[in-house]
């Protein structure tokens, strides 16, 4: 589904020269559910990131469904993104002057012959699947911290995405909240979606099918 092949991430500032990921060679199969852990600053988003083609590798390269994402233009670049990965961020990245049934209809704007109708239609069953159908009108600012990672979960589902990639999905959440997004996860996992997500917690990471574990930007076998 997703490969790594030879990858380093070199961060370039004025001063400072800092290499992010080393060497990383990875496959993610299409079903699976894989956990990404490591200390702060091993390099889990940047790689997350560029799984993602949120950010370019300094060498080696990307290939999701057999297409090597560095030899692709933009635009199909963000294709790829738009019809097959779906993200969802510790920090739920929801727009606060839309409510919940907007901003679970936001991706459907930048696709080009999707029908508003059948958009909302989709939208309030995964709202629905996700347990918010009773919260379409209220605001990110009137939702628990749970409740925004479930929009962001439908928002990210809109795209019937074959990869989720989450950067630290639970980070946020105490562990009641946590246990239900990953609950949510597992659900979608089991119907087919494959997911890679980053995790600080060992018992999230236990449930799911693998563990990468990163350190100083390389993988540790
Ligand atoms: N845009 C950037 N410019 C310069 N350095 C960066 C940039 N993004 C990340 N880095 C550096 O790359 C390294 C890896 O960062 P990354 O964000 O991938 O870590 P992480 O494992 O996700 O950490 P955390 O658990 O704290 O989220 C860090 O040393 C970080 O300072
Ligand atoms: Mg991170």
């Amino acid at each position: 589904m997703i490969t790594l092949e030879n990858i380093n991430k070199t961060f370039y500032t004025k001063e400072v020269e800092t290499r992010a990921l080393e060497n990383i060679n990875l496959t993610v199969e299409a079903g699976e559910f894989v956990a990404i852990m490591g200390p702060s600053g091993c390099g889990k988003s940047t790689m997350l990131n560029i799984m993602g083609l949120l950010d370019t590798p300094t060498e080696g390269w990307v290939i999701i469904d057999d297409v090597r994402a560095d030899l692709l233009y933009d635009r199909d670049k963000a294709r790829i993104r738009n019809q097959k990965l779906g993200f969802i961020f510790q920090s739920f990245h929801l727009i606060p002057s839309l409510n919940v049934l907007d901003n679970v209809l936001l991706p459907m704007l930048y696709r080009k012959g999707a029908s508003v109708s059948g958009s909302k239609q989709r939208a309030l069953e995964i709202l629905d699947k996700v347990g918010l159908s009773h919260r379409l009108k209220h605001f990110p600012s009137q939702l628990s911290g749970g409740q925004c990672q479930r929009v962001a979960i439908a928002r990210a589902l809109m795209g019937q995405p074959k990869v989720i990639l989450a950067d630290e999905p639970t980070g946020n959440l105490d562990s009641k909240m946590g246990a239900e997004i990953m609950d949510i996860l597992l659900r979608l996992n089991q119907e087919g979606t494959t997911i890679v997500m980053v995790t600080h917690d060992e018992h999230i990471a236990r449930e799911t099918s693998r563990v990468i574990r990163l350190f100083d930007g390389k993988l540790v076998l």
